[in-house]
């Protein structure tokens, strides 16, 4: 099967191509998972081309581990106006339910947009994603050190569209270390009891996580984010605001992961003594912050 990798300056203008392209008229709309953020800086990577388009969109609703409650989808599928329908997978996870929703998709016509802005070596190395649908979205400085954002279309052949530089990367080997870190984090994360959950029991063949997610529950997760970046240590919480558009009366789960979640890296840079240190350093941080 062709592909072709089209680059952008950023997954948000790849997909706001993608979408324009696809002509969507006023009465259809796009179908998106209801865990979308925004923050001041950096606006919605996500909702920000819907938006600049105008789109029509309904959300389906995630539980608790992003799972996707597919029943649920498939209403919103079935009823009228759906054209098209974006997965997200989060943190370079695939839900365990995609090949189902790809059929659902597939049969309903539905133009299909994957979302692997922190998936891209789940789909180029794994091979786990990417390719369930019409197209796919890179951002490329998520998980390698590099700008801009890649459209992948597939069933296209390759247009020279100047991803090239992305191959220049040992993807195989940046692959296997991320995989390789999540698992000691999660070891090493082990020792913190309850205090700190993973979102993932597992890291299933294939999964190249963008970033290690986990639950704080009994923390101030703002407070042990300012003090783990104080101390140097790079951790993110994706995401830490909802979009006006997902409200908490409506969407409380994905309210209640936002105010708890936050990302450990586990980026190829890391090692070893690395990921001991951050460890080390939530546990301390942890015994200041708790509520
Ligand atoms: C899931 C997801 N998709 C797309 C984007 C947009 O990526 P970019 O910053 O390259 O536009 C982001 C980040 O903002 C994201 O988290």
């Amino acid at each position: 099967m062709g592909r072709s990798f089209q680059m952008f300056e950023s997954a948000r203008a790849a997909f706001r191509a993608e979408l324009a392209r696809a002509h969507l008229a006023p009465t259809e709309c796009i179908l998106l998972p209801a865990y979308i953020g925004w923050s001041p800086r950096e606006g919605s990577g996500v909702f920000d081309p819907i938006a600049a388009l105008g789109l029509r969109f309904e959300f389906y609703p995630l539980d608790l581990k992003l799972r996707i409650d597919v029943p649920a989808l498939e209403r919103a599928i079935e009823r009228e106006g759906a054209r098209a329908l974006l997965l997200i997978h989060y943190f370079g996870r695939v839900d365990e339910s995609c090949d189902c929703i790809a059929a659902l998709a597939r049969d309903a016509g539905l133009l299909l947009i994957e979302d692997c802005a922190h998936a891209m070596l789940s789909d180029l190395v794994g091979g786990v994603c990417g390719r369930l649908g019409d197209a796919a979205l890179y951002s490329l400085h998520k998980m390698l050190p590099e700008a801009g954002g890649v459209l992948v279309r597939n069933g296209v052949e390759d247009d020279g569209g100047g991803a090239n530089r992305i191959w220049r990367h040992d993807l195989g080997a940046i692959a296997r270390r991320r995989r390789q870190n999540a698992l000691r984090l999660a070891e090493l994360l082990g020792g913190l009891g309850g205090e700190v959950e993973p979102l993932w029991d597992d890291l299933p063949e294939g999964v190249v996580p963008q970033t290690w997610p986990v639950r704080l529950r009994y923390a101030d997760r703002n407070a042990v984010y300012r003090e783990m970046n104080a101390a140097g240590y790079g951790v993110v919480s994706l995401y830490h605001t909802m979009i006006a558009a997902l409200p908490r009366s409506r969407f409380p789960e994905a309210h209640e992961l936002s105010r708890t979640i936050l990302n450990l890296p586990i980026h190829q840079d890391v090692d070893e003594r690395g990921l001991a240190a951050i460890a080390r350093m939530l546990e301390a941080v942890l015994t200041v912050c708790r509520v």
